[in-house]
């Protein structure tokens, strides 16, 4: 699925996807967000989209999720609008959907909604043993403001955070990703302590 297809098929996610999201974020993390974590986000008007498992609604193989029921999600994100940024609390793709291209393709439609939003930067944590993640923001151009020490719930003890941040600016990519028909929320306060993806 290119950018394109990914474009034409993110839609807003709504309670009726939890069970769903839930499960993929269980598959995907050692210490997933809750359903409450969810439930929250969609409560607060953050921007929560998902993209649905194409494959599985239409019944072709492979599935990207591979035990994926109608109604699959393969990937999804969670954002937080601020006052000057946008705060990127969850980013995820599927275990089965991933290296396929996906999450950098969700990574340019964040940066294209914080434009859209007004908010001229980016910001990110990130676990500092997810290198896989860590390489796919530095070559989308973030770099590192700081760290957070024991950040995050670990298997031995707590993690430290890398907090990273892009300067977003208007370009011709973010109009051509630009989708009026995506409701927009209204920037909140200051950012809440929870961090990206847990
Ligand atoms: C991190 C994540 C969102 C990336 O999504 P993805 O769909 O797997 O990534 P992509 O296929 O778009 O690949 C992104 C980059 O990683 C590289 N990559 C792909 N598979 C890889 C692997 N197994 N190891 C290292 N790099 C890999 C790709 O080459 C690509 O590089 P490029 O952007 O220079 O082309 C996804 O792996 C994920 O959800 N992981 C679990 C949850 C998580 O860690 N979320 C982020 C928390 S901050």
């Amino acid at each position: 699925m290119n950018l394109e297809q990914v474009l034409a098929t993110l839609r807003p996610m709504t309670r009726a996807d939890l069970d769903t999201v839930v499960a993929v974020e269980i598959s995907a993390y050692g210490h997933p967000w809750t359903r409450g974590n969810f439930a929250d986000s969609l409560a607060s008007g953050y921007l929560c989209e998902a993209l649905p498992d194409c494959a599985a609604d239409s019944g072709e193989a492979p599935s990207f999720a591979g035990r994926a029921p109608s109604g699959a999600i393969c990937a999804y994100f969670v954002a937080m609008p601020g006052v000057d940024e946008l705060h990127l609390l969850n980013i995820t793709v599927a275990p089965a959907a991933q290296g396929q291209g996906l999450g950098r393709a969700l990574m340019q439609v964040v940066q294209a909604r914080c434009c859209q939003l007004g908010l001229a930067q980016l910001l990110l944590e990130v676990r500092e043993s997810n290198h896989r993640a860590r390489s796919l923001y530095q070559r989308l151009g973030f770099a590192q403001v700081g760290v957070r020490r024991g950040y995050y719930p670990a298997r031995l003890g707590r993690e430290d955070a890398v907090v990273m941040r892009l300067a977003v600016t208007p370009s011709e990519a973010d109009s051509r990703l630009a989708d009026p028909s995506t409701s927009m929320p209204e920037p909140q306060a200051a950012p809440s302590q929870r961090g990206t993806a847990p």
